[in-house]
């Protein structure tokens, strides 16, 4: 029997979730016409008559919960990688014992957390974007499980985990200017792509955690469950919600809950200035003008001057003077309060591509202090240095400037000590201050 879209996914939206047939793929794309979210919200209208369609053209596996537990061994700590909004994600490894033909690859599983905030919607979401949208700034989806109540997402393991964890955590080598400037041009061009491809996806919740990172440091967006098709015909916004992150999420969008692609621009901007700065975009821990980072730092951005104050320090002085003044007016430009005004993710692009280029040039002093104890060293040993980045510099560079905030403490999670140490209690609570809002504006 073919398993289908429709057949899967309907089913599912209504709650009855059949058991997967384990060793069956969906079926063969029968059209290119990609399908919405809103083509299954009402499974009853003439609608769901296009949901023949299938997502087969994907390759998208269907797993059977006792197969991700097998992978996960189940669900282990040592197998954890982190935690957001949706649940848990821990590492695991596929081959072809598990699907004739799969590559061997470890993938990383999502679970959904059935006492959290995120539901079967969010789910059905990703899969219906992630799993028709390709693209190399992408992370792919390799497949899902959906059963009874339990929903899983299964994607390509991305080895650096994500860009929040690399510019922020606290005792890891900092990401030298050209990886930075890397990192920001791979993530606009997948924003480029969701805009422009046949029917645009506004993202909504572009931020440093929904970025991911390959081994090379080439950037992929991930979590695509507040992600909408953008307005059709003469329509200038899709009118929603007002759902996003604090400290991302565009002012206007915030005001009238209209979403255009302007406000992943102005989001963009947000993760721009958090790669300059190295601050977060809300942080509670700083004084109240300085918690906003994008409210703070704009105005500084169009001076040279006050750009070298704001610039991140754990830069030691080593950026390109012009790729970072280049790089602070396309940030200005982002956060402007007038969505017109904001340039398109095309522009941002082609701004961008040549200032990946720009070598780290020493401008100022190369100050560092060493760690002076076992814990910072324990921290330390969980980073994993970006090793082409000293080849790049031709020079050594030392990690760590001393840390002047309390040291990472409690044990009584051992998911914090996982495979990849992420997850700290300090990043927990940074993760609080910046939960995910809605018009009810959950904080
Ligand atoms: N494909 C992946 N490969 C490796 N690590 C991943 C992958 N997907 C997620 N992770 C890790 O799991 C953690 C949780 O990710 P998740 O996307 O669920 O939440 P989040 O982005 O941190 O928060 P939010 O719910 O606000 O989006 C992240 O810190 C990330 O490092
Ligand atoms: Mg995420």
């Amino acid at each position: 029997m073919k398993i289908t879209l429709k057949s899967i996914l309907l089913s599912c939206y209504k709650g009855e979730c059949p058991s997967p047939k384990p060793k069956k793929k969906v079926a063969k794309q029968i059209s290119l016409k990609r399908i919405s979210i809103s083509d299954l919200s009402h499974p009853s209208s003439t609608l769901t008559e296009d949901l023949s369609i299938s997502l087969a053209g994907s390759n998208l596996h269907v797993f059977t919960l006792a197969e991700l537990k097998v992978i996960t061994q189940s669900f282990s700590s040592t197998n954890f990688l982190g935690e957001g909004g949706f649940g848990p994600v821990h590492k695991g490894f596929i081959d072809d014992k598990l699907r004739p033909g799969l590559k061997a690859q470890p993938v990383a599983v999502k679970l959904l957390d059935l006492d959290g905030t995120q539901g079967h919607r969010e789910w059905l979401t990703e899969v219906i974007f992630l799993g028709q949208l390709r693209h190399a700034h992408l992370v792919k989806l390799i497949g899902y499980c959906c059963e009874e109540e339990h929903r899983l997402l299964v994607y390509e393991y991305m080895p650096r985990g994500s860009l929040e964890n690399q510019l922020f955590r606290r005792y890891c080598v900092s990401l030298p200017w050209s990886t930075r400037m890397k990192i920001a041009f791979g993530a606009a061009k997948g924003l480029l792509f969701l805009h422009e491809t046949d029917k645009p996806v506004i993202y909504r919740d572009f931020k440093a955690s929904n970025i991911l990172l390959d081994s090379d440091y080439t950037a992929k967006l991930s979590d695509f469950g507040l992600a909408k098709d953008g307005p059709e015909g003469s329509d200038t916004h899709v009118s929603t919600r007002v759902m996003g992150t604090h400290g991302y999420a565009a002012p206007e969008y915030i005001m009238t809950g209209h979403l255009t692609a302007k406000s992943d621009v102005y989001s963009f901007g947000v993760v721009l200035l958090e790669l300059l700065t190295g601050r977060r975009s809300m942080d509670k821990s700083r004084p109240k003008r300085e918690q906003n980072l994008a409210e703070w730092a704009r105005p500084m951005l169009n001076d040279s001057r006050r750009l070298g104050r704001i610039m991140d320090p754990r830069l030691e002085g080593q950026y390109s003077e012009m790729g970072a003044r280049k790089a602070a007016a396309l940030a200005y430009l982002c956060l402007s309060h007038r969505p017109n005004q904001r340039p398109t993710m095309s522009t941002v692009v082609k701004t961008l591509e040549p200032l990946k280029d720009f070598k780290e040039i020493p401008i100022g002093a190369f100050v560092y202090t060493v760690p002076s104890d076992d814990s910072s060293m324990k921290e330390l040993k969980d980073c994993e240095a970006p090793k082409e980045v000293k080849k790049e510099n031709g020079h050594h560079r030392h990690q760590l400037r001393s840390p002047k905030t309390p040291r990472f403490q409690s044990k009584t999670d051992p998911r914090q000590h996982s495979a990849s140490g992420l997850n700290s209690p300090e990043e927990r609570e940074h993760r609080m201050n910046a939960k995910h809002i809605n018009h009810n504006l959950r904080t």
